[in-house]
């Protein structure tokens, strides 16, 4: 999951994935990361992330802000951008490793081919963090849907 910051929104992603995932029995590999948050490295996630993540029963206290690097692609199938100018960061990090089949915007999992942001909540206030986690939440549903049939389970 990855947005600029690190901060608002992919922490978000990451733990509410996190929490769907435990409680369908899924051991996902699953982590977040910020395309443009030099000096938010080590940070903890915003403290209205962290509000609302709480109000839903997600704590996402111990999340760290890290950057997106190129090998992200090496060591994840599948990674979703916030919004399109944090794709496009992602396609100009990564290089000759940018792979096409991994990358997709987060919220095109819940409206396919619609390229939509889900909208940087940094400049608001809480009303804005509350519409990202149901953007979020909505999407992670999807996700769940899509890729979570229990290896057992499968034909
Ligand atoms: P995020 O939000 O990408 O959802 O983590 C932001 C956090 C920090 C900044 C921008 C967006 N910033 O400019 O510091």
């Amino acid at each position: 999951m990855v947005c600029l910051g690190n901060i608002c929104r992919s922490p978000l992603a990451e733990g509410i994935l996190q929490h769907k995932a435990r409680r369908a029995g899924l051991h996902w590999n699953l982590d977040s990361a910020g395309t443009n948050n030099g000096y938010h490295v080590g940070e903890q996630p915003h403290q209205l992330s962290q509000k609302v993540a709480k109000l839903n029963s997600i704590d996402i206290s111990h999340q760290r802000a890290r950057s997106f690097t190129a090998d992200d692609f090496d060591r994840f199938d599948k990674i979703y951008a916030m919004s399109k100018d944090v794709l496009e960061d992602m396609r100009s990090i990564a290089k000759r490793k940018f792979d096409a089949g991994k990358a997709d915007l987060l919220m095109n999992e819940v409206y396919p081919g619609r390229d939509l942001d889900v909208p940087d909540p940094w400049y608001g206030s809480e009303p804005g963090y509350h519409e990202v986690f149901k953007m979020i939440d909505t999407a992670c549903d999807k996700i769940i849907e899509r890729y979570g049939v229990k290896k057992e389970d499968r034909a």
